[in-house]
C-alpha cells in the first residue's frame, strides 16, 4: 500500500472559526456601547475599515462592527497571505535558477512551516498597524455579528462586546464575500479546499487540480507549480483570466506551459471520486485526473446575511445588495460597498468606494467611480496588470481601434533580470491617418508589471492621447521602456519596434 499523502492543512483558518479568542489584538479595546453614531459600519474588511479611517479623519463619530478580525478577507485570507506565498515562490525560483548568473547554490528545499510563520508575521504586523490606526482615530470597534433593523438600528450579538444596540445617522454595509463552492466539490478538509484553506497548507501536494482559471486560480496554480507541484487548471470558459485581453491571456498560458502547468479550457467538471491518497476529478466528456489536492476557485459569493426585518434594503438574485451608482441601497441613509455589491471584487475598489461615500456623507459631490477603468493586478508569474478596455470589448463598444504590442523579450532590463516572458499591449482610438488617438486600454504581462501599471492607468483614466504620452521619457534601462516604446509606435514611428 502506498503511503498517505504528505500534504495537510490547518483547518483552524480564522474565517471558519469565529470563536477564536485571538481575533483581537492585545492593543484593541472592545467597547460595549449604546450610543448614537454619525456612521455605523457593519464589516471591518478593506471597504469597512477604510470608511471608518477616512470618515474619522474628517471628524465623524464612527462605530465599526466586526465578527472576526478587522482587516477582513484581504488581510487574513486574501491579498496579503496570497502575495506573501507568491513571494516565497519567487525566492524559490531565484535560488533554483541562480546558477544561470554564475551563483552556485544547492537546489532549494522548502520548509513550509517557516513560510507559514513568516506569512503570519506579515499579517500580524499589518493587523496591529490597522488596530493602532483605528484606535488613534477614536473609532469604536464592536466585536460581534451585526444586523441592521428598521430606522438605522443595528444590533450586535455573539461577540466579545456582548449584546449591543446602536444607531447611526448613516449605516454602511461592508460585509464582504466568501468563496463560492460548486456541487460535487464540497470542502472536506482532505482533498478539496478553497482559497481559505490553501493559504494555510503545511505540506505541499505533489499534484493538484485548480478548478477555475480566474485571478485566484492563476495565482495559486503559479505558486504551487513554482514550488514543485504538478498543476492542472480546469476552466469552464474557452480562456482563463476573465476580463483580460486575449493576447495577455495567451502570454500567460504560454508561460504557464513552460512551468509545466496544464491548462484545460472549455470543460465542465462533474465531481470527484476519492481514493486512498488521491482523488479522481471527472471533467469534460471522459476526462479524469488523479490529484492529491483540488482547489476550487470559481468566484466569490457576497455575504449579505446582516439584514433584520423592515430595513428596506434589497438584494439581487445573486445575493448582492442592490445599489445605485452612488453606492446607495434601496433604504434611505444606508450605503453598501465592497465585495457585498456587484462591483469588481477588489480591495482597492473597496477603498475607493469608502472614500466616495464618505465624501457624499460630508456633503461633497464626488464623481461616481468608473468601474470599467479600475486597475487590475494579478500576481501570478508572470504578473498580469491592466486597466480599461480589452481590444475585443473596445470594438464591441463601437470604437475603431488601433493596437500595438511589444514583448519583454527585446527589453534590456528584462534580459538582465532573466524574465523575458510577456508583453505590453496598448489599445487606442484610431485616428483618420491610422495613428492612435485616445488611449482606451493597457494590458501588461511580465516582470513587475503590477508595479508598472501606474502610468498606463493614469493615461486611460485621464483619457490621454498617444502623442501626449509618447513624449514622456522612460528611464533606461528599465522595464517601463516597453510601455514608452509601445505608445511611441502608435504615433506611426518607432525606435526599436
Ligand atoms: P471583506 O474583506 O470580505 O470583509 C468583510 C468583513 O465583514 C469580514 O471581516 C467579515 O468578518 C465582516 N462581516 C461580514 N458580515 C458581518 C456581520 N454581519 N457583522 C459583523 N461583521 C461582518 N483584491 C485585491 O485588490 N488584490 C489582491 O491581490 C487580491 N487578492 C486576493 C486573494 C485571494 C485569495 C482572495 C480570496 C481575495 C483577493 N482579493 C484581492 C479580493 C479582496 O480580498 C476583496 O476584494 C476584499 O477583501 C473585499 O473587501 P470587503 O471589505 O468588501 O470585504
Ligand atoms: P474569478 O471570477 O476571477 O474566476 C473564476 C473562474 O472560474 C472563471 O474563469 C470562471 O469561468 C471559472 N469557473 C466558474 N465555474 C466553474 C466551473 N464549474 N468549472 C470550471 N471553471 C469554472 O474568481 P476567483 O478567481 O475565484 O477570484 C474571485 C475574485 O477575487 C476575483 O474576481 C477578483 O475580484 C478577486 N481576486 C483578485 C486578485 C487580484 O487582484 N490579484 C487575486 C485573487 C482574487
Amino acid at each position: 500500500m502506498s503511503e498517505a499523502p504528505t500534504w495537510s492543512h490547518d483547518t483552524s483558518v480564522w474565517f471558519r472559526d469565529p470563536g477564536r479568542a485571538d481575533r483581537l489584538s492585545p492593543t484593541l479595546e472592545v467597547v460595549p456601547t449604546a450610543e448614537n453614531f454619525d456612521l455605523v459600519v457593519i464589516g471591518g474588511g478593506p471597504a469597512g475599515y477604510a470608511t471608518a479611517l477616512y470618515g474619522a479623519s474628517a471628524g465623524l463619530n464612527i462605530a465599526i462592527i466586526e465578527k472576526q478580525k478587522v482587516g477582513g478577507t484581504c488581510l487574513h485570507v486574501g491579498c496579503i497571505p496570497a502575495k506573501e506565498l507568491l513571494e516565497t515562490a519567487a525566492v524559490f525560483r531565484t535560488v533554483r535558477d541562480a546558477s544561470e548568473f554564475g551563483v552556485n547554490a544547492s537546489p532549494p528545499t522548502l520548509d513550509l512551516q517557516v513560510t507559514q510563520q513568516r506569512k503570519q508575521r506579515v499579517i500580524d504586523q499589518l493587523f496591529d498597524g490597522l488596530v493602532g490606526l483605528l484606535k488613534g482615530r477614536k473609532v469604536t470597534v464592536i466585536d460581534g455579528f451585526g444586523t441592521l433593523h428598521a430606522d438605522h438600528v443595528v444590533r450586535v450579538s455573539g461577540g466579545l462586546s456582548g449584546e449591543v444596540e446602536l444607531t447611526g445617522a448613516v449605516v454602511v454595509l461592508a460585509t464582504g464575500s466568501v468563496p463560492r463552492t460548486i456541487t460535487g466539490f464540497e470542502v472536506d478538509g482532505r482533498f478539496v479546499v478553497t482559497s481559505d484553506e490553501i493559504l494555510s497548507l503545511t505540506d505541499l501536494p505533489a499534484t493538484a487540480a485548480v478548478i477555475g482559471g480566474g485571478a485566484i486560480g492563476c495565482e495559486f496554480a503559479s505558486m504551487l507549480a513554482d514550488l514543485g507541484t504538478k498543476v492542472t487548471i480546469l476552466e469552464a470558459l474557452p480562456k482563463i483570466l476573465p476580463g483580460c485581453d486575449a493576447d495577455a491571456t495567451k502570454a500567460v498560458e504560454r508561460a504557464f506551459k513552460k512551468k509545466g502547468i496544464d491548462v484545460i479550457t472549455g470543460v465542465p467538471v462533474h465531481g470527484h471520486d476519492p481514493g486512498e491518497n488521491t482523488t479522481a476529478v471527472r471533467y469534460g466528456d471522459n476526462g479524469s485526473l488523479d490529484v492529491e489536492l483540488v482547489c476550487v476557485s470559481v468566484g466569490r459569493s457576497p455575504l449579505t446575511d446582516a439584514l433584520g426585518d423592515g430595513t428596506g434594503v434589497e438584494r439581487t438574485e445573486r445575493g448582492h445588495y442592490v445599489v445605485d451608482e452612488y453606492c446607495r441601497t434601496t433604504a434611505e441613509g444606508v450605503y453598501a460597498i465592497g465585495d457585498c455589491i456587484a462591483t469588481p471584487a477588489l480591495a482597492h475598489v473597496g477603498f475607493a468606494e469608502a472614500i466616495f461615500i464618505v465624501q457624499q456623507i460630508l456633503g461633497e459631490s464626488p464623481t461616481p467611480i468608473d468601474y470599467g477603468k479600475v486597475p487590475w493586478a494579478i500576481y501570478c508569474n508572470p504578473e498580469v496588470a491592466f486597466a480599461g478596455y480589452t481590444e475585443e470589448a473596445a470594438i464591441k463598444a463601437g470604437f475603431e481601434v488601433v493596437t500595438a504590442k511589444h514583448r519583454f523579450m527585446g527589453n534590456g532590463r528584462a534580459m538582465i533580470l532573466g524574465e523575458t516572458e510577456g508583453l505590453v499591449k496598448v489599445i487606442a482610438e484610431k485616428r483618420a491617418d491610422g495613428t492612435g488617438g485616445r488611449v482606451l486600454g493597457i494590458h501588461l504581462v511580465g516582470p513587475w508589471v503590477t508595479e508598472q501599471l501606474g502610468q498606463g492607468y493614469l493615461a486611460v483614466n485621464w483619457e490621454a492621447t498617444v502623442d501626449e504620452i509618447a513624449a514622456f521619457i522612460q528611464p533606461h534601462p528599465s522595464l517601463s521602456e516597453l510601455f514608452g516604446e509601445t505608445v511611441l509606435s502608435l504615433t506611426g514611428r518607432s525606435l526599436h519596434g
